[in-house]
């Protein structure tokens, strides 16, 4: 636990399920208050509302489309209006579908789009604004990928996005360095959540994934959790625009494994 997260607030998109919901449930046990956005899934919202009071922190549940200005406004509305103030803001809601590019709809590419890269900007944006105004040293954590690095074929959308995250983290915390405000890309493997359930439940395809992980396991939600806690205290206070890979060593090109090459 970090002492220093107590009453610390933080928005949350994306958190009624998966990382999202296991991020913002770290920060109940680290007694914060938390604005959880979802999107559909409002039965998911609420446990997690009840699991951060359960932990004795504080927490709200707030339906948004995070690729609307509108809905991000909404966001850090209620975080002042609830809780008084932000201090984080986590970008973590994302989604993904596969295509063969030649294939890929404009209307997949755009819906990906909005929700991993037009989300990620327009909650940046809120959330730093919010600080420069107030002087603030916030935090702002992007949730991004291993394709933010590996390429992935038949999700072209979904690894572009995930590369324009790094790139917009590292820009943008390089930008605001200077006024004290730290913005980090944490950037999950295959992680055990709804994204993965149905490919999970073929075996073969687990197998082959966890083939692909040097630590020889699908990552726990938790682990990732673990991360964005860090990242969002203070024991971290001289980390700014980096990308902290959370994949059991999937993006050490395993493949090299055996010193063949
Ligand atoms: C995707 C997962 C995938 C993992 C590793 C993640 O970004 O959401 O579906 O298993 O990358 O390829």
């Amino acid at each position: 636990m970090y002492k220093d997260l107590e009453g610390k607030v933080a928005v949350v998109t994306g958190g009624s399920k998966g990382i999202g919901q296991e991020v913002a449930i770290r920060f109940g046990k680290e007694k914060m208050a938390v604005v959880i956005n979802y999107h559909s899934d409002e039965e998911g919202a609420n446990e997690s509302v009840e699991a951060i009071e359960s932990h004795g922190g504080e927490a709200v549940a707030v339906q948004a489309d995070v690729g609307s200005e509108e809905g991000i406004q909404t966001l850090l509305d209620t975080a002042v209006d609830h809780f008084g103030k932000l201090d984080l803001w986590v970008n973590n809601a994302g989604m993904e579908n596969q295509s063969p590019t030649h294939e890929l709809s404009f209307d997949d590419w755009s819906k990906v789009m909005s929700v991993n890269l037009d989300g990620v900007f327009l909650g940046s944006k809120a959330a730093l604004n919010y600080f420069v105004k107030n002087n603030i040293k916030g935090s702002i954590i992007n949730m991004s990928s291993v394709h933010d690095k590996i390429p992935w074929p038949t999700f072209a959308h979904y690894a572009a996005s995930k590369g324009g995250v790094k790139m917009f983290t590292e820009t943008i915390a390089l930008e605001y360095a200077h006024k004290g405000i730290r913005v980090n890309n944490l950037s999950p493997g295959a992680i055990n959540t709804d994204i993965n359930a149905e490919k999970f439940e073929d075996e073969e395809a687990k197998q082959k994934t966890i083939s692909m992980i040097p630590m020889n396991y699908i990552g726990k939600p938790e682990e990732v959790a673990a991360a964005a806690a860090w990242l969002a205290s203070s024991e971290s206070s001289y980390v700014t625009g980096t990308t902290l890979h959370v994949d059991g060593g999937m993006t050490l090109y395993p493949s090299f494994e055996k010193g063949d090459g």
